[in-house]
């Protein structure tokens, strides 16, 4: 598989802050990449370097072997972070005016069709919900028929059902072959819709990947949670180094059946007890000691 984008030393820097740190990495044709990181990692700033918005102060990035040109900004949709839409113009009018922009587009009915916009074709934009305006500016994206998408953090406030349903939409645009870019601070998401996924922190990719194959590089262990009411913290981080969160008590073994035979020596209560996996947000802690979403 070849690589449709390829990122090398990428720097930039906003007055004495520099937002991005050396950022490099390559994009597999067809794949879906995730950025993911915390606020303030760097992704939006990276994201639209990529897209030929923000000029880089140092790096190179290179669509299709080349250097960013008319055949990138023809071949490329890009969904933003923020995108203020038109006041006073309907959901047709402005998929109409944002198709103006390319040679070769593709069918405005088809886009409502596929995206559930029907109904809202000439309805005014400020009167769509959170889950219809992200889902215009998908539609919007792909009307130029990109080859590669830039979707920045395209779930932030939207309801978990509503977040579903994009992750439904842009598994289907991905597997009618676009590339895709994307950036999150979901680990959710990015565990669900990327191939490969480097997290940044601080303007630094910090670790890069396939989501499993970071978890199976990382962690050789399992995660047995308990209600925090049912061990007192105390005991939980004395004996277990049990790490307390929301309403439950995380410990970390490599070894269950022995964590339970202690557990259960000690009369706690196992009603509520969970095993789970090592998840990307575990990963985030362990390698900059704060959470994803913190
Ligand atoms: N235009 C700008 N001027 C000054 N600082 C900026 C600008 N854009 C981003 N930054 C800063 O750069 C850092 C990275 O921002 P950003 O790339 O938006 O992160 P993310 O998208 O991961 O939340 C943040 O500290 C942010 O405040
Ligand atoms: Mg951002």
């Amino acid at each position: 598989m070849s690589f449709i984008l390829q990122v090398s030393n990428l720097v930039k820097s906003f007055g004495s802050l520099t937002a991005v740190r050396d950022v490099s990495f390559e994009i597999r044709q067809g794949t879906c990449f995730g950025l993911l990181g915390p606020n303030g990692a760097g992704k939006t700033t990276t994201i639209e370097m990529m897209e030929g918005i923000k000029t880089p102060d140092a790096g190179t990035i290179m669509y299709q072997g080349e250097a960013l040109g008319t055949q990138f900004r023809n071949e490329a949709g890009i969904m933003f972070q923020n995108t203020a839409l038109q006041d006073f113009i309907t959901v047709r009018e402005i998929m109409i005016q944002f198709s103006r922009f390319y040679p070769d587009t593709a069918s405005i009915d088809e886009l409502a069709e596929q995206f559930a916009l029907h109904d809202f074709l000439d309805q005014d934009t400020r009167k769509l919900s959170g889950g219809q305006k992200q889902r215009l500016l998908l539609a919007m994206a792909l009307i130029n028929k990109p080859k590669i998408m830039f979707l920045d953090e395209p779930t932030t406030g939207l309801d978990p059902q509503s977040r579903r349903n994009l992750w439904r939409q842009v598994q289907q645009v991905k597997e009618e072959g676009a590339t895709i870019l994307l950036t999150t601070h979901y680990m959710e998401e990015a565990y669900e819709l990327c191939d490969e996924i480097a997290i940044m922190d601080h303007g630094r990719i910090i670790a890069h990947d396939a989501p499993d194959a970071l978890l199976a590089a990382h962690f050789d262990d399992v995660v047995v949670q308990i209600q925090a009411a049912d061990i007192p913290r105390d005991i939980g981080e004395r004996e277990f180094q049990a790490i307390y969160r929301n309403d439950s008590a995380h410990i970390v073994t490599g070894d269950v059946n022995r964590t339970i035979e202690h557990l259960l020596h000690l009369d706690i209560p196992l009603n509520h007890l969970r095993i789970r996996a090592r998840n990307l947000e575990d990963l985030f802690l362990e390698l900059t000691g704060k959470e994803l979403r913190g």
